[in-house]
């Protein structure tokens, strides 16, 4: 199959190439099925498999190609258009030949602020290309991306979704270069290496790697509030509404906040903390001082 590093342009990206509409080879296509057949498994209906499905194509082509959304559409009895639908509707999945590398550089708010938008004007020159284009050699596609989710360590750039903190503009020219080189690349935090775009695709459809617990999952910047309610004997709330709280030292509550001041749409268990700071009955209030902690 013909693939076009390099060359691809913003008016272009949703232009499926005749080429990637190619069959797939027979011993290929047996693999997806028997791969496919395990996705579908874990659904109670098969159409809910598409997004595991997409990764999976793109874990084989390296991109969402036609004949993926042929293979996707016929699996889970979908018409094309509604394959198509969501594929162009989701930024990870790339509608054209993606790079070995996604690298993303964070240029929202915060991350801008601290540097990003510097570290993308460099790193784009340096590799003389834009967002969404891929070296002519495929190892990296460049993206400006909204949030890497990790504002703690501003600024973050991500390689196929690893994270790489408190970047330069002199770090993040390593880094791709580093990666064009094939040289392993160690991020900042997770796995010990950055695996490649197929391989993570691979992961993302459901196919785990057992690296998920490999390294650190959260630094010391991510800790930091934890240490502090350590340090002053901070506990959570024990979640029966009103019960700690003094009324007259909280602000009232709006139509859908509880009587202590928490939302809603968070006070469940799924929200409970992984680590039980002590025995004692959670609160929100400094219980030594009988005072509200701000
Ligand atoms: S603003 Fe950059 S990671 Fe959130």
């Amino acid at each position: 199959m013909a693939e076009h590093y390099g060359i691809q342009t913003a008016a272009g990206h949703l232009t499926v190439a005749a080429e990637s509409k190619e069959p797939y080879a027979a011993d290929v296509l047996a693999a997806l099925h028997e791969d496919a057949a395990q996705v579908v498994a874990k659904y109670p209906q098969k159409r809910s498999a598409l997004l595991p499905l997409l990764h999976l194509v793109q874990s084989v082509d390296g991109y969402v190609t036609g004949r993926g959304i042929d293979f996707c559409a016929d699996v889970l009895d979908l018409t094309t258009a509604e394959v198509s639908g969501v594929a162009t509707f989701y930024t990870q999945y790339k509608r054209h030949p993606n790079g070995e590398y996604t690298v993303g550089i964070c240029t929202n708010t915060l991350c801008a602020i601290m540097g990003g938008d510097q570290i993308w004007d460099e790193v784009s020159e340096h590799l003389g290309i834009g967002h969404d284009e891929t070296t002519p050699d495929g190892k990296v596609t460049l993206e400006r991306v909204e949030c890497n989710a990790a504002c703690d360590f501003a600024p973050v750039v991500m390689a196929n979704w690893e994270f790489f903190d408190n970047q330069t503009p002199e770090s993040t020219k390593q880094l791709v270069d580093d990666l064009r080189a094939g040289k392993d690349v160690r991020p900042s935090r997770g796995p010990a290496k950055v695996c490649t775009f197929k391989q993570v695709s691979r992961v993302l459809a459901g196919f785990h790697d057992g690296l998920a617990d490999e390294g650190v999952g959260a630094g010391p910047a991510s800790l930091e509030g934890l240490r502090l309610a350590h340090e002053r004997g901070w506990t959570a709330p024990d979640g029966t509404a009103g019960e700690t709280a003094t009324h007259d030292q909280q602000p009232e509550a709006t139509s859908d906040q509880t009587a202590a001041g928490r939302h809603t749409s968070t006070d469940s268990g799924a929200n409970a903390p992984d680590e039980a700071v002590d025995d004692k009955p959670a609160t929100l209030f400094d219980e030594k001082n009988g005072k509200a902690d701000s």
